[in-house]
């Protein structure tokens, strides 16, 4: 698989995972009862998986390459993209705080839970439309093949330092689980 293929791929499970937050988000909404635990591993998702991993991919690699072909980062098209990812951060902190404030038995924190998750919603969706239609086009466009393979081999590091062997599968395992769950009806 190419890079870019690679990453879209991983697109894929990050809008999955949004859409079952959008169910979980409705179900608190709703006031039907909600597992906790459910929204512990989605933060667990954005923070390990998307931050971490697929951002760290883009910025520490995939980037810096785009960068040396010309593609602009000040004013350009990589700049938006690391302005859009630290939004996104700010996002998952906000989060996590709904939600640590919620399991000390502060319900009032749900509405902020849901408020958080769809602002990351919004946010994160039209990006992944932008780096899908766009920049990674412009990726195939511009990288050569000997780059596209050096960037296989460093997101395979970045996987294996940063979260770690087999925590790329259990969160698919984990997707898979929570989609039985949530995405049947
Ligand atoms: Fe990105
Ligand atoms: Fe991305």
């Amino acid at each position: 698989m190419k890079a870019t293929e690679i990453l879209m791929e991983e697109h894929e499970a990050v809008l999955y995972v949004l859409s079952i937050s959008e169910k979980i988000c409705c179900k608190i909404e709703s006031g039907a009862p909600f597992d906790l635990e459910h929204i512990g591993h989605i933060i667990d998702f954005l923070k390990t998986f998307v931050d971490k991993c697929h951002h760290g991919k883009e910025e520490d690699l995939l980037f810096p390459e785009l960068e040396k072909v010309g593609i602009k980062k000040e004013n350009g098209p990589i700049g938006v993209m690391l302005f859009e990812h630290t939004a996104g951060r700010e996002y998952i902190k906000q989060l996590s705080e709904a939600f640590e404030n919620y399991k000390k038995g502060q319900s009032g924190y749900s509405k902020e839970m849901v408020d958080a998750i769809r602002k990351y919603s919004e946010l994160l969706i039209p990006h992944i439309q932008k780096e899908n239609k766009v920049l990674y086009k412009m990726a195939d466009m511009h990288l050569s093949k000997a780059t596209d393979e050096l960037l296989v081999a460093g997101f395979e590091k970045i996987e294996a330092i940063r979260i770690g062997a087999g925590k790329h599968e259990e969160f698919h395992k984990m997707i898979d689980a929570l989609g039985k769950i949530y995405m049947n009806d």
